[in-house]
């Protein structure tokens, strides 16, 4: 068989011990042009495609392989961490060279090459053939971003060519889950049962998960969220591509405080034209007011902060204060800043928003938060901030969203309001009671 004598290749060079199972063994025989690798969190898609591109590098000489998630940077802490401690033995000369977030290629003896890219630095990527190209988390991608890799498809080195999509489910109407019920894209279904690896605890972690959460990420199935705060909130319009900040425009940060929760902390820039851009976040559990202070006081420097707005506890603001960041208290009236948020999302006449997150911006990742599968930033937050289930229309009006997802959100809304000038007389007062400095 086809898979068993790559496999025994991969061994003879020396490779990590590593059995594939379910659909990742199916992946190895697999010669299809398009297919969707998909399925629940820690199933081993990822480690299925990086050992299929490592063990073709070795089997087909001079091929040329491109690993590509929707940014450069998301590859250096996810898929090159698997690779270069799962997939290939330390001391491969292919790990010579380049650090991790500087490395373009993986360069085998034979000539193969593994290349790293990321749709932001499409240009590289369009300018070049391959005969594999792996997407990793490729709900990520526009399908547009699909089809331009498609056109790179054709290197030759390989008697097949193919692209592989790896991704957990997403919305049921997600391009991803679509193109794979036609006849263009085959589907493999990853399951837990394919992970000899995987842990009762981890299981346990995800089945604890609520919601679409649960639904995706535990029970692999594609699951819309209901009653979405920001319904009009779509990661193709309102995120964009990490860029620099003029040193001339506004600048405001955000504060909503928590220990078990995260403490969140957002930098917002504004532009002329009054749109804002979140460009850069902290976003912690288990961090002490103080570090968290000497934290933005650090990734503020050499910028011009014209506000600190901050949830109201008073003990949080004070630290803050002793070293050095003064804060506003946030506007907190909930349904007037939602509508003052939503109001940005919606697409102005000019076709733009007037609000974006930018991408890559979180300043590191809180990995008790990553174990337990729940949002890590903001972004992750948006699409799950959910009015209770209950609720419907009108009697929305009183109720505040359901708890859980809403750390970001709060801060987002701190920042829009203070923005748009929203912040109302209660908030005012505040500022004088506690003699915060303005
Ligand atoms: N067949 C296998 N043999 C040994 N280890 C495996 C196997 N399959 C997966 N693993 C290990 O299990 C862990 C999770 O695998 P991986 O990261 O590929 O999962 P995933 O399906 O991509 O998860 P996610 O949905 O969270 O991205 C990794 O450490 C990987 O090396
Ligand atoms: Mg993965």
């Amino acid at each position: 068989m086809e898979a068993k004598a790559d496999l025994d290749i991969a061994i003879t060079e020396g490779n990590r011990p590593y059995e594939p199972r379910g659909a990742a063994l199916a992946l190895f025989s697999c010669r299809e042009r398009e297919v969707l690798m998909e399925g629940p969190a820690g199933t081993g898609k990822t480690r299925a495609l990086l050992e299929k591109a490592n063990l073709c590098a070795i089997k087909y000489p001079g091929m040329r392989a491109l690993l590509v998630r929707k940014t450069r940077e998301s590859m250096t802490q996810s898929v090159l961490v698997t690779f270069e401690e799962k997939v290939v033995p330390p001391d491969w000369p292919i790990l010579a060279g380049a650090s991790r977030a500087q490395r373009q290629c993986y360069t085998y003896p034979n000539g193969s090459c593994l290349v790293i890219g990321g749709i932001d630095r499409s240009s590289k990527i369009m300018s070049t053939e391959f005969d594999l190209v792996l997407a990793f988390e490729a709900r990520e991608l526009t399908e547009d971003d699909w089809e331009c890799l498609l056109t790179r498809l054709r290197h030759g080195a390989m008697p097949y060519q193919q692209a592989v999509a790896d991704t957990n489910p997403d919305l049921p109407n997600h391009w991803l889950n679509r193109r794979a019920g036609g006849t263009r894209m085959i589907r493999l279904l990853s399951r837990h049962e394919d992970n000899p690896t995987i842990h009762a605890d981890y299981l346990a972690n995800l089945s604890q998960l609520t919601g679409v959460r649960r639904q995706r990420l535990y029970k692999g199935q594609w699951a819309g969220v209901e009653g979405r705060v920001y319904a009009d909130f779509d990661s193709a319009v309102h995120l964009l591509d990490k860029r620099d900040i003029p040193p001339d425009w506004r600048r405001v940060r955000s504060i909503d405080f928590g220990f078990t929760h995260p403490l969140v902390c957002q930098w917002w820039a504004v532009d002329g034209d009054g749109r804002m851009y979140l460009y850069r976040e902290l976003y912690r559990t288990r961090m002490l007011v103080e570090d968290a202070a000497k934290r933005i006081v650090a990734l503020s420097e050499g910028e011009r902060i014209e506000a600190t707005v901050a949830d109201h506890d008073a003990e949080g603001r004070a630290t803050l204060e002793r070293y050095n960041v003064a804060t506003l208290p946030a506007d907190k009236r909930i349904h007037i800043g939602i509508q003052a948020v939503s109001s940005r999302l919606r697409l102005a006449d000019d076709g733009k928003p007037r609000l974006f997150l930018l991408r890559d911006v979180l300043v590191e990742r809180d990995p008790r938060l990553s174990q337990c599968h729940e949002p890590a930033c903001t972004q992750e937050e948006i699409d799950h901030y959910v009015w209770p289930r209950e609720l419907s229309g009108s009697s929305r009006n009183s109720e505040a969203p359901a708890p859980g997802c809403d750390h970001g959100m709060d801060a987002m809304r701190y920042a829009v309001s203070y923005v748009d000038g929203l912040n109302h007389a209660d908030a005012m007062l505040d500022i004088r009671v506690l003699g915060v400095r303005e």
